[in-house]
């Protein structure tokens, strides 16, 4: 291997995948390699025998009856789709969605005052919603239109409130919502993770409440749209986008290290005895050091900031109060169980060709507050009713302690407990930004996504 590269990527996860895609297209030079024989990294989807090798280290028992194991992908990390969101840009920017199939989430669900009920996407669903009473409903009413009928370049919209100076909190006050309103306004319409965004100006939140209701117009049943056979289609599609434009993949390569020379810039990787130049390295936590202990004078690439506790779990029913949907997502605001953050349950189903018929996938997931992480999932848990097995593991999370300019080194974050993939396109604009120099710029493409 003596050619150079221009950049060399590890690991191949979404982020790294979408861009080691992006950057071919750009007529960069690529090498993408991944220690595992398949793609993902740790949000790969794994077939059944995959999925206990790694919790269990033995096969599925026979007596759980759960069906033929290539009819299994399952998701390590769930996240959905937001059809009018930034992967949803992306997607159909690259043509990507010629790889792919999605098929929408059948509900959005939010927990409230002990019962979920569908979220109110516009003033005339929240009229219906159950969530709330009577007069509570006109006063939503009001603020519901308020958000529909916000324009920016129209002050006569703005009704003498300064979205970009005036909090959240403010504008919840002016049309008098209660906490239980706020809660799942805030959390499962505006998809804040925690409380900090009230004290903040509004705007952000009032275009966060738009992209949902956005969403929700485009395919009806939910703002979410899901790949056929698993999250792990979406590194591949971007995978597939690289080699069309010279990138090189390699699957189950060992790396032994990366290296660096006197000035700590980044001149190359070695893998299998070999090693291969490159002008810049991109990759995910786990190949700079990620839970090791700093060598002698050697300093921390990457830094825990928290944990997410997820339990995945195999079920022979829908999740109750769902209307035996085959999929949904389920969010329970902070507030409402005595958190800080929020609980996010996600379910998929044969549906979407990741389980054996007559099986339905469930995961519970959020950020870690005590030292019992698998206490603090039980109102998620209790939702579901039944399940035939449960996996249950605690991730920490790791950022870069450095943004990669002088060595050349771009690390990306660890995905976080959110349960859509705003925050991870997030992530690649930013690291685009470092590695470029300049911010990602993508035409608009009228196309729509194939939706089943
Ligand atoms: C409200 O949202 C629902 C679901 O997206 C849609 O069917 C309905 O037409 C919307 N109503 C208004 C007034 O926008
Ligand atoms: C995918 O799922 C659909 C719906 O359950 C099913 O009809 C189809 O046969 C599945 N495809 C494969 C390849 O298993």
């Amino acid at each position: 291997m003596d050619e150079e590269y221009d950049v060399v990527v590890l690991g191949t996860g979404l982020t790294e995948c979408i861009l080691s895609g992006l950057l071919s297209v750009d007529g960069q030079k690529v090498l993408h390699m991944d220690r595992n024989d398949y793609y993902g990294g740790a949000s790969a989807s794994l077939s059944l025998s995959q999925l206990y090798q790694k919790y269990r280290g033995s096969p599925a028992p026979e007596s759980l009856n759960l069906g033929r194991d290539r009819d299994y992908a399952v998701d390590l990390i769930p996240k959905f789709i937001l059809a009018s969101g930034e992967l949803t840009k992306i997607l159909v920017h690259t043509e990507v969605t010629r790889y792919l199939d999605f098929k929408q989430i059948a509900g959005s669900y939010v927990y409230r005052d002990g019962k979920i009920s569908k979220v109110p996407s516009n003033e005339s669903e929240a009229i219906r919603s159950p969530l709330m009473g009577l007069f509570e409903k006109r006063r939503a009413r009001n603020f519901f239109l308020y958000v529909q009928n916000w324009r920016e370049d129209d002050p006569t919209t703005h009704q003498n409130f300064d979205v970009t100076t005036s909090s959240m909190r403010e504008l919840y006050k002016k049309f008098g919502l209660e906490p239980g309103t706020q809660d799942f306004i805030g959390h499962a319409m505006a998809l804040w993770q925690d409380d900090s965004y009230i004290d903040k100006p509004a705007l952000p939140t009032i275009k966060r409440i738009s992209l949902y209701a956005q969403s929700m117009a485009r395919y009806g049943k939910s703002p979410y749209i899901y790949p056929l056979y698993g999250l792990g289609e979406l590194p591949q599609a971007f995978a597939r986008l690289s080699a069309i434009y010279g990138g090189t993949y390699m699957l189950d390569k060992k790396i032994e290290s990366v290296n660096i020379d006197a000035d700590g810039k980044f001149t190359g990787v070695t893998s299998d005895g070999e090693t291969v130049k490159a002008k810049k390295v991109i990759g995910d936590p786990s190949y700079f050091g990620a839970g090791e202990e700093p060598t002698e004078g050697g300093k921390l690439r990457v830094i825990e900031t928290g944990k997410v506790v997820r339990a995945i779990c195999i079920m022979k029913h829908a999740i109750p109060g769902t209307d035996d949907a085959d999929s949904c997502q389920i969010i329970i605001p902070q507030g409402q169980v005595g958190r800080k953050n929020d609980i996010y349950v996600s379910c998929v189903s044969a549906a979407h060709n990741v389980s054996g018929a007559g099986t339905w996938l469930a995961e519970v997931s959020t950020i870690v507050e005590t030292s019992v992480p698998e206490r603090e999932i039980l109102p998620g848990l209790q939702l579901l009713g039944n399940v035939v097995d449960k996996f249950v593991s605690i991730e920490p999370l790791y950022e870069p302690t450095e943004d990669g300019t002088t060595s050349n080194i771009f690390i990306s974050k660890s995905f976080d407990a959110s349960s859509h993939f705003e925050s991870v396109v997030d992530d690649v604009n930013d690291l685009w930004l470092r590695i470029k120099g300049e911010p990602l710029v993508l035409q608009k493409r009228e196309t729509e996504l194939e939706s089943a």
